[in-house]
């Protein structure tokens, strides 16, 4: 069984700006920055061969290049029950389309659709609610939410293994399909 979830990377300057955030928050582990990206569809434990067709259906998805900007700072889970604290993302129609697009070829391989809202976002800490104060949370939040970074170009997508470790998760690109160029025998739409 491997663990796979689909995503795009984040360039260097970006990662760079995200760690300058991580620190200072009681009970929060932070993302380490070769870790850091985006989660366009969380595929979750499969075996090799739903593996090689998710893969196959994402070499045939289409979609163009565009940019993304990093632009403010949001929570899962509120109060005591706070999970996360990630950055967001300015609106882009491009990246809602990707999505659309993926999450079409993840069903077409066989996995039953995402029901869940899709919310972009760059994770930069889980929480543990009972050690992370409510007001330091809040606090973090007011002194960074004017938070930006990029726009950087998005010209790929990728395929992650994720490793679950006891020092939290690492992730290994496995696969980058190309956006914005035309191939032969892809989905053509
Ligand atoms: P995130 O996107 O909020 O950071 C690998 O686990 C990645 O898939 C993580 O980035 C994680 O959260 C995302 N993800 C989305 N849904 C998940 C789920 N149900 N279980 C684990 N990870 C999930």
């Amino acid at each position: 069984m491997i663990r796979l979830f689909v995503g795009l990377e984040m360039p260097e300057g970006v990662r760079d700006a995200l760690a300058r955030l991580s620190g200072g928050l009681p009970g929060a582990r932070w993302v380490a920055p070769e870790n850091h990206h985006l989660t366009l569809r969380f595929i979750g434990e499969v075996d090799e061969g739903v593996a090689q067709d998710v893969d196959e259906a994402l070499d045939l998805v289409v979609a163009p290049a565009f940019t993304l900007a990093l632009d403010g700072l949001g929570q899962f889970g509120a109060g005591d029950k706070a999970r996360a604290v990630w950055a967001g993302v300015r609106p882009e129609p491009a990246l809602d389309h990707l999505r659309a697009k993926v999450e079409s070829a993840v069903v077409r391989a066989g996995l039953a659709a995402e029901p869940r809202k899709f919310t972009p976002h760059v994770t930069l800490a889980w929480l543990s609610g009972r050690e992370t104060p409510a007001s330091r949370l809040g606090r973090f939040l007011e002194d960074y939410g004017l938070f930006q970074a990029g726009p950087f170009p998005v010209d790929r997508f990728v395929l992650y293994e994720s490793v679950l470790g006891r020092q939290g998760s690492t992730y290994h690109a496995l696969r980058h399909y190309p956006l914005g160029g035309w191939r032969p025998d892809a989905d053509g739409a």
